[in-house]
């Protein structure tokens, strides 16, 4: 497999959902300094990824990849200089196909060339997407994919530098049924480091409505992918979307907590120099990020639903576990499990601890959220005692 380099899942900065292709080196700075202003670097959200769009639509007489020079002026290696400066992690997007998703030179047929670069700029974090690969006569699309995403991981682990691939593969086959996307799970994850589940989180020009729609298909979809996941393996549902997106406190805190509770990568994409206090307590709240962050890296697993509600649960290293319920309906609603459907051990008494409101309560065996309100999530820190 490809070589160890996430042992929690990783946490940064993107800036696809919220600027698509209207990057800049200010732009991807200006967040990167912000990262480190607001704190935020400091509790681990360290890597700043480029998105698709940073390169000239040719490459240069080597047939090296080229930066836009009206977009990164100095150059992608200075943009890799200035966050390695500031303590942070260099991040760069690229694809396996002939273009990437917006049209600008893909890696296929010069994936060591492309790896060589990226280790020469010092990256420390690749994504790679999966637009625009061909039909290979003879060979299935799951064929040629794995094939490609094999080619690349390969050349970066030639590269003799440790750089964390970011794997899209399975975004590719979520319609193509559970079989097909298990398995193409199960490759990627020998492949990489994480992989994207499910689909794009909404963009910011979308509504709020659409952009939560996105948040709740997402998280459906990645928390029936548990049991693919193992630590330092890890399912990818998307970016963070706390910010000045329109989403409410509580849409930004769950999409924060079930993500936490799922071992998802924590990636904000936002404009961090305009944070609000209430999407900046989100996005900060050391108690969710150590849950995200546990060293026992085990996704939690659905122990009840229905229509509109779910419940997780996740093993936490000192025995503790991560309850989150979330009510997905339109009205609050009181929500419980009992401490052995949760997975809990038998004990005559838990101490939940609510990780958003700081509130302490003792329990002789129901994990109860009373009234957790329309699109909120309670999540709890359950020790039993
Ligand atoms: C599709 C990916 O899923 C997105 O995250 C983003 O990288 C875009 N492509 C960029 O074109």
């Amino acid at each position: 497999p490809y070589p160890h380099l996430a042992p929690t899942p990783p946490m940064g900065w993107n800036n696809w959902s919220y600027y698509t292709c209207g990057i800049s080196e200010q732009v991807v700075l200006d967040n990167a300094r912000a990262l480190v202003r607001t704190g935020l670097a400091a509790k681990g959200y360290d890597t700043v990824t480029v998105d698709d769009c940073w390169m000239s639509r040719q490459r240069g007489p080597k047939g090296e990849l080229v930066a836009d020079p009206a977009k990164f002026p100095h150059g992608m290696a200075y943009v890799g200089q200035q966050l390695h400066r500031m303590g942070l992690k260099f991040g760069i997007y690229e694809d396996v196909g002939t273009l990437t998703c917006e049209k600008y030179p893909g890696s296929l047929g010069r994936f060591p060339q492309d790896a060589q670069l990226f280790a020469q700029w010092k990256v420390d974090y690749v994504k790679a997407d999966g637009c625009n690969v061909p039909t290979v006569p003879g060979h299935s699309k799951e064929q040629t994919y794995r094939d490609l995403y094999g080619q690349m991981s390969d050349a970066l682990r030639a590269t003799g530098r440790p750089m964390t691939f970011s794997v899209s593969a399975p975004a590719y086959f979520q319609f193509d049924g559970a079989a097909v996307w298990h398995r193409v799970i199960g490759w990627s994850s020998e492949l990489g480091n994480l992989w994207r589940s499910g689909r794009d989180v909404a963009l910011q020009k979308s509504s709020p409505d659409t952009k939560w729609s996105s948040i709740v298909y997402n998280f459906r979809y990645n928390a029936e992918l548990a049991d693919l996941q193992r630590p330092g393996r890890w399912n990818d549902p998307d970016l963070l979307l706390a910010g000045d997106s329109g989403l409410t406190r509580q849409e930004m805190q769950s999409q924060m907590s079930l993500w936490a509770v799922m071992a998802a990568p924590l990636i904000s994409s936002t404009d961090l120099g305009k944070l609000s206090p209430a999407a900046r307590a989100v996005l900060g709240n050391e108690e969710v990020i150590a849950v995200d962050q546990d060293p026992l890296g085990v996704q939690g697993h659905i122990v009840q639903q229905g229509t509109d509600f779910a419940v997780l649960s996740r093993p936490l290293k000192n025995g503790d576990h991560a309850i989150a319920l979330f009510n997905s309906g339109g009205t609050a609603r009181t929500l419980s499990v009992t401490a052995g459907a949760a997975g809990l051990p038998k004990s005559s008494s838990y101490l939940l601890h609510d990780l958003v409101t700081g509130h302490r309560a003792h329990s002789d065996g129901d994990i109860a959220a009373p009234k957790v309100p329309a699109h909120g999530t309670v999540l709890y820190r359950v020790t039993p005692s």
